[in-house]
């Protein structure tokens, strides 16, 4: 497992990829595994605590991270101009680990986030399904990673999609097991249909957290063995661990 550090890396570029959403590169050479994160932050004082980001992809020279604009520290990340320092933390967390055969991975708009990664570091046979509210963005990173299936919610439907939820084009029956990142409402959902289906679903919970490396407590989620940090022993969980059913 990759050592935890704390790291000024350079902005190498950061553009828009859809309203709000922005994609940063950073340069250096970093570790992680899929469904891990690191705490970024470009400011000195204020906000107090540096902003989780799941890592979206690493290549050798730079790391990713794919972001929705929420509040003033994802408003100051926005802010971000090639050449600009970022104090990158991590890697952090317990991320997702394969099963041996055909996966599923499911994301729910930023819950693509940690999808990309994952994809490349597990290799096939997989199958993608992404799911947007509105026009599909950063689908194209996918490409060659596995099948990839697309949904959007959008009225009159958006090139390349299916019109819909992605739970409604994802079939786990003939999956060894999912992995999910997205709201809860659709983990909910993926987890009861998988469930129907017996294939065993893995999700990322990505809420909020404060320090990031166990100290605080301040993460916790409470798991039918228990209560337990998101940020240390998350955040991915086995889903009946985590969801109601
Ligand atoms: C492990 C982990 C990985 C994450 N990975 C990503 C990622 O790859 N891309 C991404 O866009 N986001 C990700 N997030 C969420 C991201 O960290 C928050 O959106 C961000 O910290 C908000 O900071 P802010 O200062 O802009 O907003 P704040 O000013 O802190 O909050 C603004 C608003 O957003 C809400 N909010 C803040 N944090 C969250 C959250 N975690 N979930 C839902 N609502 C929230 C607040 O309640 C408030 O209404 C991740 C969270 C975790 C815990
Ligand atoms: S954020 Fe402090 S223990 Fe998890």
């Amino acid at each position: 497992m990759a050592s935890v550090a704390f790291r000024e890396a350079p902005v190498l570029a950061q553009r828009e990829v859809a309203p709000g959403v922005f994609l940063l590169r950073v340069g250096g050479e970093f570790a992680a595994e899929p469904g891990q994160f690191f705490l970024l932050r470009a400011w000195t004082l204020h906000p107090l605590l540096g902003r989780p980001m799941s890592a979206f992809d690493l290549e050798p020279g730079s790391l990713s991270f794919v972001y929705a604009v929420r509040g003033e520290g994802t408003r100051l990340l926005s802010r971000l101009r090639p050449g600009d320092p970022l104090t990158v933390f991590g890697p952090l967390g317990r991320g997702w680990e394969r099963v041996p055969g055909k996966v599923a991975l499911v994301g729910g708009g930023l819950g693509l986030a940690p999808l990309l990664l994952t994809a490349k570091t597990f290799g096939p046979p997989l199958a993608i399904f992404l799911g947007f509210k509105d026009a599909p963005f950063l689908v194209e990173a996918f490409a060659g990673l596995g099948e990839v299936r697309v949904a959007s919610e959008r009225p009159g439907g958006a090139p390349g999609a299916v019109s819909g939820l992605v739970t409604e084009i994802f079939d786990p029956r003939g999956y060894a097991a999912a992995y999910a990142c997205g709201p809860r409402p659709m983990l909910e959902a993926l987890y009861e249909r998988c469930r129907a289906a017996g294939v065993p679903l893995f999700v990322s919970l990505e809420e909020r957290l404060a320090c990031g490396i166990g100290a605080c407590l301040g993460c916790t989620v409470f798991t039918k063995a228990g209560p337990a940090r998101l940020c240390k022993e998350g955040p991915v969980f086995p889903a009946p661990e985590v969801l109601d059913g």
